[in-house]
């Protein structure tokens, strides 16, 4: 696992951009995970400038995002799927067919996360995926106690993790409890990821995951199975590692 430890939320916004857009100009097919939250946003952003001012091409990108909330159709305003073409999509030169994102109302769930399985491997696996953690660990919406083997599947979102979303919904009821996911079996099959995080509130569970056994109690510790993760943390999600 590579550490990278930046000062501030922009400079770590710009690190995971760069190194995101040296692969789109690498690859002859890029195909990359994506992850929405507030952690991505900057990186978006700098992405988009990046098309917008430097000509960054995203004509064959193809990506997958790791998740939406169940019940949430594409066009619902707090759905993923609008986040990512509001941020990102809309904004860059991307193919509508390449962008693929889980469906939070497909008729038949299951049918559907096995069809999102296999059209990763049918465009050859992701290239490089970007994380963001929740401050009880989950990647994707792989909540605590998930196995290392998980494929996309539905899961039910634990209560810190409702918690922590009800800052985006007006009404209590409207804060999706289930969530459409990839595994993180399927996150492990990336060849490359990028974890990003920023903030104190992120502080004790970076160095859980970073420096702590590995454990089934904090997904994002499956990070340290895979042989090629950078970690990119600005100082305040970095001020409890004991090693930097
Ligand atoms: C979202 C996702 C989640 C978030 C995590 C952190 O696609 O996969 O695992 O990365 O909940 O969210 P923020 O960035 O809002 O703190």
């Amino acid at each position: 696992m590579e550490l990278i430890v930046v000062s501030d939320y922009d400079e770590l916004s710009k690190t995971a951009a760069s190194l995101m857009a040296k692969e789109i100009k690498e690859k002859e097919r890029p195909v990359l995970g994506l992850a929405t939250g507030s952690t991505p946003l900057g990186t978006y952003k700098e992405l988009v400038r990046l098309h917008q001012e430097e000509g960054l091409d995203f004509s064959k990108v193809v990506t997958f995002n790791l998740d939406e909330y169940i019940g949430f159709s594409p066009l619902d305003r707090n759905s993923y799927n609008f986040y990512m073409w509001e941020n990102l999509f809309f904004e860059v030169n991307i193919k509508r067919q390449n962008v693929y994102i889980p469906k939070g109302d497909a008729p038949n769930s299951e049918e559907f996360c096995k069809w999102y399985e296999e059209e990763i491997k049918r465009v050859g696996g992701i290239n490089l995926q970007l994380l963001g953690i929740g401050r009880d660990g989950h990647i994707g919406f792989n909540e605590p106690g998930s196995s290392f083997s998980d494929r996309t599947h539905v899961k039910k979102l634990a209560d810190v993790t409702i918690r922590d979303n009800a800052r985006f919904f007006e009404k209590i009821e409207d804060i999706p409890h289930y969530a459409m996911t990839m595994g993180i079996g399927t996150i492990l099959e990336a060849k490359k990821i990028i974890l990003i995080a920023n903030g104190e509130h992120k502080a004790r569970i970076c160095a859980e995951f970073i420096e702590r056994p590995v454990t089934k109690q904090v997904p994002a510790s499956s990070m340290q199975l895979h042989s090629d993760v950078t970690v990119i943390l600005d100082n305040a999600a970095a001020s409890r590692l004991r090693k930097k």
